[in-house]
């Protein structure tokens, strides 16, 4: 089973940025555990702060892969090319936000991709990765 998961802009920041809200933990060390713990899953990671390339992710990987896990971070709240893209492909995307985006900033409570995602997870911090991964199994 092959599956990625897809972080959007200023994730690679997590550890650093606003710890409060999205942790201490930096995604590539958290994405090792996830590799150890589901090791019978192909498991792969991207991340781009360019709208343009995560569309392009989204196209390569939408109609070959068995799940998509898709963190667009700001732009799920301003990218209607995103949101097109994911209407767009086969593959099924889990929505994934590690704070509770509708406990925050009234503009983080719409999302382009919801409307076509197979399920969304937030809240949950870093864990909700691992609960989407499970979602597929
Ligand atoms: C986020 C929530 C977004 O509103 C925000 O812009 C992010 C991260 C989350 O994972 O909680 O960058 O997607």
């Amino acid at each position: 089973m092959k599956i990625i998961i897809i972080n959007g802009p200023n994730l690679n920041l997590l550890g650093k940025r606003e710890p409060e809200i999205y942790g201490a933990k930096n995604f590539e060390d958290y994405f090792r555990e996830l590799q150890l713990n589901f090791k019978e899953i192909e498991l792969s990671y991207f991340q781009s702060n360019i709208e343009g390339e995560i569309i392009d992710k989204l196209h390569e990987v939408g109609f070959n892969y068995d799940g998509i896990i898709l963190n667009a971070a700001a732009y799920t709240h301003t990218s209607v090319g995103i949101g097109d893209a994911v209407k767009g492909i086969e593959t099924p995307v889990v929505e994934v936000h590690i704070s509770n985006i509708h406990a925050r900033e009234a503009f983080r409570q719409h999302s382009y991709i919801s409307p076509n995602a197979k399920g969304v997870l937030f809240g949950f911090g870093l864990k909700g990765y691992d609960l989407a991964i499970q979602s597929f199994l």
